[in-house]
């Protein structure tokens, strides 16, 4: 069987070069989109470049010219989109809604992946202002997939490894310190942290598997599904030193957040459901839906230990 002809959407971004550099290694002919939006941004360009050197090709095409994303959709099977979601860099999830409506209009894909790639947001519905906009759009976007009746995979990807393990679980940190932490509550709260190229090389493997057609999956690497006094309890044995320790309870949380831009304010309400509230360990994953290293189970994952290990 040929593998199916990929195209990533977003692939200039944090998760999505990882998406590039997957499909490729797992030898899918892989299409990249290029916006001339981008301008003058001459580290885009030369990433771009450097995919092309890796064996991608180039697509033009923008979110404002719906004719250019029919004519790139029309080139493959299958879309992946990465567009930017987190408030602090850029939040464009509803573009996704153009990308929706050439993909229903192209009528050949056989799967589109939308920009997911963290908390399952049908189980938000209960989420705080102001963060839960990102669930809510991309509800939206879900939405208008499932009334074109395009095919799809939903990737629920747990917290991403550098933003969670860098800061030990702490917004606003991305290398853990080897003085102190904060604790938030008594820090037993189970999150699961996940390599972004982990992440990356579980969707590609999604993508033609009719395990998970129409399907959320979720990524529970079992040895990542930890505390976070777990998590520092491993970044202590790597550096051979214990932590000061801190604590604070969710209402001084949520009472810091009031002096924060909204930026950061969206940022803090998602640590909170993952850190306090326990988000994404306190449902069993129905039926109806799968987990990814059961599905994939050859594929050696790195563990919070080995990530951490970069930081020393
Ligand atoms: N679970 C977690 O812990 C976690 C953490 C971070 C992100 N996420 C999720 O992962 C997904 C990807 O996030 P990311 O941080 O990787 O994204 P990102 O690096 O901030 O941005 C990805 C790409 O979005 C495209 N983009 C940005 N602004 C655009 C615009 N105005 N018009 C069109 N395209 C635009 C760009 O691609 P091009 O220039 O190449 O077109 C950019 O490189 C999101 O859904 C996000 O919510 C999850």
């Amino acid at each position: 069987m040929n593998k199916s002809k990929v195209l990533i959407v977003g692939g200039t971004g944090y998760l999505g070069k990882r998406l590039v550099k997957a499909s490729l290694s797992e030898g899918h002919e892989t299409y990249v989109l290029y916006r001339p939006e981008i301008g003058v941004d001459i580290e885009k360009v030369q990433l771009l470049l450097s995919f092309k050197e890796q064996g991608c090709k180039l697509v033009s095409g923008s979110f404002n010219d719906h004719i250019s994303l029919v004519n790139a959709c029309k080139l493959v099977d299958v879309v992946i989109c990465a567009i930017s979601g987190v408030h602090i860099r850029s939040h464009q999830i509803l573009l996704q809604l153009k990308l929706v409506d050439a993909i229903k209009e192209a009528g050949n894909i056989k799967r589109f992946l939308p920009s997911e790639f963290g908390t399952d947001p049908a189980r938000m519905g209960h989420a705080m202002e102001p963060g839960r906009i990102t669930f809510d759009d991309k509800m939206e976007v879900r939405k208008a997939i499932k009334e074109a009746g395009i095919p799809f995979t939903y990737i629920s990807a747990n917290c991403f490894a550098g933003y969670f393990l860098g800061g030990l679980c702490q917004p606003g940190f991305i290398i853990p310190s080897t003085h102190s932490v904060v604790l938030f509550g008594d820090g037993n709260i189970k999150g699961i942290y996940v390599d972004e190229d982990d992440i990356a090389i579980y969707t590609i493997k999604t993508i033609e598997d009719p395990r998970t057609l129409n399907k959320t999956v979720y990524i529970r690497p079992t040895e990542n599904i930890l505390s976070q006094r777990e998590v520092v309890e491993i970044w202590e044995k790597l550096i051979g030193k214990e932590l000061q320790k801190s604590s604070i309870s969710a209402e001084e949380f949520l009472s810091l957040m009031k002096g924060q831009s909204y930026e950061e304010q969206v940022g803090m309400t998602h640590y909170y459901h993952v850190c306090f509230e326990g988000c994404l360990t306190n449902f069993e994953i129905g039926e109806e839906d799968v987990e990814a290293s059961n599905l994939y189970p050859q594929i050696k994952y790195t563990t919070v230990h080995d990530y951490m290990k970069r930081y020393l």
